[in-house]
């Protein structure tokens, strides 16, 4: 399991990661979480005006825990700014999609090297694979989930039979599930030829909304894939690959 490119950190061995120890300089530390430039921060330090775990340190490249080390400016607490994370995993299945488990199963955040609590955005079943977003942004989280966002989102469905043209438009229309009628979805034949393999997409996110679907007419799912949430999908990712998001994908859902 596998980071895959992503536009951060390089590590020494030109792959890229974002393994956050939460060691820096204490210059950059405090650089970038207060409204002062570097060379101020300089003079700062030289002054004695900053203290480390209550310490007067008067060397401003020393290293520091950014994420531990108790750091005063003047004697005002410098926190670390809280980075904002967008990753995206191809999901194997055999992983379940919660923050941790009580039955002690792997985790989808058991693949993700980073000491950042993210969450994952939505759900798919430990037999599923495919798209999955993960954040700290609870914000954006909310506002993809939200229904009246829409995101779309495309499956892959291996069924245990071909799906005739009369159940297809049934559940492209909409069927009760737990007596409320699912929205519209698109479905298509993803072979000419091949009757039992289906795309279904979703602007919805019940609980194992697909396979209640298609088990509401009798079918078994085989083999669940999400090949697209919005406009992203698990390309150039093998299942159980990750990438950070681009700004210009993070800002594509909220229309920046
Ligand atoms: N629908 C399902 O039934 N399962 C998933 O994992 C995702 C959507």
């Amino acid at each position: 399991m596998t980071e895959r490119k992503n536009s951060n950190k390089k590590s020494s061995s030109g792959k890229e990661s974002f393994t956050d120890t939460g060691k820096t300089r204490l210059n950059k530390f405090l650089a970038n979480n207060s409204e002062f430039a570097r060379r101020k921060i300089d003079e700062m330090v030289l002054q004695g005006r900053v203290t480390v775990n209550h310490k007067l340190i008067l060397e401003p490249g020393i290293q520091i825990d950014g994420v531990k080390d108790d750091v005063r400016l003047d004697g005002e607490r410098i926190r670390e700014k809280t980075k904002k994370t967008y990753i995206l995993l191809h999901k194997p299945i055999g992983f379940i999609t919660t923050t941790d488990d009580e039955k002690n199963r792997r985790t989808v955040l058991d693949i993700i090297k980073t000491q950042e609590k993210l969450f994952p955005i939505g759900r798919l079943d430990i037999d599923t694979s495919g798209v999955l977003l993960l954040t700290n942004d609870g914000e954006f989280a909310n506002k993809l989930m939200h229904p009246r966002f829409k995101v779309e989102k495309t499956y892959i469905v291996n069924l245990s039979r071909p799906l005739d043209e009369k159940i297809r438009l049934k559940l492209a229309g909409g069927i009760k599930l737990d007596g409320k009628k699912t929205a519209p979805a698109k479905i298509v034949f993803v072979n000419k030829d091949a009757y039992d393999v289906v795309a279904i997409t979703l602007t919805e996110g019940r609980n194992r909304q697909v396979r209640r679907m298609f088990e509401n007419y009798g079918f078994f799912v085989r083999k669940l894939h999400r090949s697209s949430y919005g406009h992203l999908t698990v390309d150039g990712l093998k299942a159980g690959e990750y990438r950070k998001l681009t700004t210009q994908e993070i800002n594509k859902f909220t229309n920046k």
